[in-house]
């Protein structure tokens, strides 16, 4: 049955070309007198993002601080420096312009600014937020992908705990962002293909943890993937298909946006996992999700989701119906492995992505179990895990 839910999505959109010129008027209307305006390693630069931003905030007489360097896989010591910037140069608002780990510091340090104690002490107790006085987020957002730009979601690495966790909170979500398709005209074919693999997978983990009655969500999602395999090779072959690059960055943030999981409640087993492998070898996030997708599927494949792969794999790839279900399913896997390895020709085994050793398999799999891989809607248990790392490796 449908679970009771509360919708409540508090992001501002401005989408389209030149959306931007909304900036200075969302910078008043939220409250910001100063902005942390935060970023990469140079991709906003080289697009000439980052010289427009700082042209718009001049000319509105917004007063700004800069902090450039957000590694991907955002580190908790940057977002230690982004909190000492804001408060000893009195920002109140966060603006980051770049992809999810850009989105995702500035969380934090939105959290963490107010916060007397160690921002790591948030990221471990999310509970710790209900009594802060959040700073106001506004992204501009420059790549099509974990839907940080609608979500109050923020995932931050710890190189010295080799942890890295999910916060979440109502406070988190953005209180506006700026989604213009043309900024991910410069993403890499690899980077684009990392993307779509990530918001499929954002659809899989909510779609494979079935409730039945939520019609109009599967439906959807279904649609949504329908996109992402109709939109993603056209935006890899030609990066400045506007229509393509704006699909995609549509379904990034429906993708996460609270929407589809309305009604719905499980952990996310293939994200658990891939979170241990970027927290122990560093990998794009959207890579490592691939590798672990199909193999995921095949090992949750049974008598109790055969159905949802069916309706899957008829539902998107048009597949014959009155075909035996297990084959259908059996299809439907093979046709998600042909979309990710072959059209979008992205890494197939975690040697691809450069792990040369399996000895962190073990303490990998403690860990996503301790993010409840075994309360999914197919249990996985620790020596479940593990032969998922070792049938990717
Ligand atoms: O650092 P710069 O120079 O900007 O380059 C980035 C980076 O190297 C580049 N890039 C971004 N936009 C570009 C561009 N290059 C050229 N042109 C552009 N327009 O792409 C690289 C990857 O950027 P990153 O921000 O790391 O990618 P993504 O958006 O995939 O974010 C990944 C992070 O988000 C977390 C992941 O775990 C990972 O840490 N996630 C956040 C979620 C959330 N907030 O809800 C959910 C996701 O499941 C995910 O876990
Ligand atoms: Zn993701």
């Amino acid at each position: 049955m449908m679970q009771n839910f509360t919708y409540n999505i508090p992001t501002e959109i401005y989408f389209g070309k030149g959306s931007i010129a909304n900036l200075p008027s969302a910078v008043r209307k939220f409250g910001g007198s100063k902005v942390l305006l935060l970023y990469g390693g140079g991709s906003i630069r080289r697009i000439g993002l980052l010289d427009e931003t700082i042209a718009l905030l001049t000319k509105a007489g917004i007063a700004y601080s800069l902090l450039g360097g957000v590694e991907p896989n955002p580190r908790i010591a940057t977002v230690r420096e982004g909190i000492r910037i804001c408060r000893e140069e009195g920002c109140d608002m966060l603006l980051p312009v770049g992809g999810g780990s850009t989105l995702d510091c500035a969380k934090a340090i939105a959290a963490g600014t107010p916060y007397e104690g160690d921002a790591w002490d948030i990221v471990l107790d999310n509970a710790k937020i209900d009594s802060i006085d959040v700073l106001p987020i506004i992204t501009i957002l420059t790549m099509a992908a974990t839907g940080s730009e609608m979500d109050g979601y923020a995932v931050i690495s710890n190189p010295e705990t080799k942890q890295k966790l999910g916060m979440g909170h109502l406070k988190l979500y953005p209180k506006a962002s700026v989604l213009d398709p043309v900024y991910t005209y410069s993403l890499p074919k690899r980077q684009t293909a990392a993307g779509i693999a990530d918001i499929l997978s954002h659809i899989f983990e909510v779609y494979f943890n079935h409730i039945p009655g939520t019609v109009i969500q599967d439906r959807v999602m279904e649609a949504l993937i329908q996109v992402l395999v109709e939109c993603g090779p056209k935006a890899c072959k030609e990066p400045e298909n506007y229509d393509a690059r704006a699909n995609l960055m549509w379904t990034s943030s429906w993708a996460i946006n609270g929407f589809i999981a309305c009604g719905k409640s499980a952990p996310w087993p293939v994200h658990s996992m891939e979170h241990q492998l970027s927290a122990v070898y560093d990998v794009t996030h959207g890579e490592g999700l691939a590798v672990l997708t199909p193999v995921w599927m095949e090992k949750t494949l049974n008598e109790r989701t055969v159905d949802l792969f069916v309706s899957y794999g008829v539902g998107v790839f048009g597949l014959d119906p009155t075909k035996e279900k297990y084959e259908i399913a059996r299809q439907a896997i093979q046709k998600t492995s042909e979309f990710l390895f072959e059209t979008l020709g992205m890494p197939k085994t975690l040697r691809e992505l450069g792990i040369t050793s399996k000895d962190a398999f073990e303490a990998m799999a403690d860990k996503a179990l301790e993010d409840g891989t075994e309360e999914c809607f197919t249990p996985l248990s620790k020596s479940d895990v593990l032969a998922i790392y070792e049938a990717s490796y």
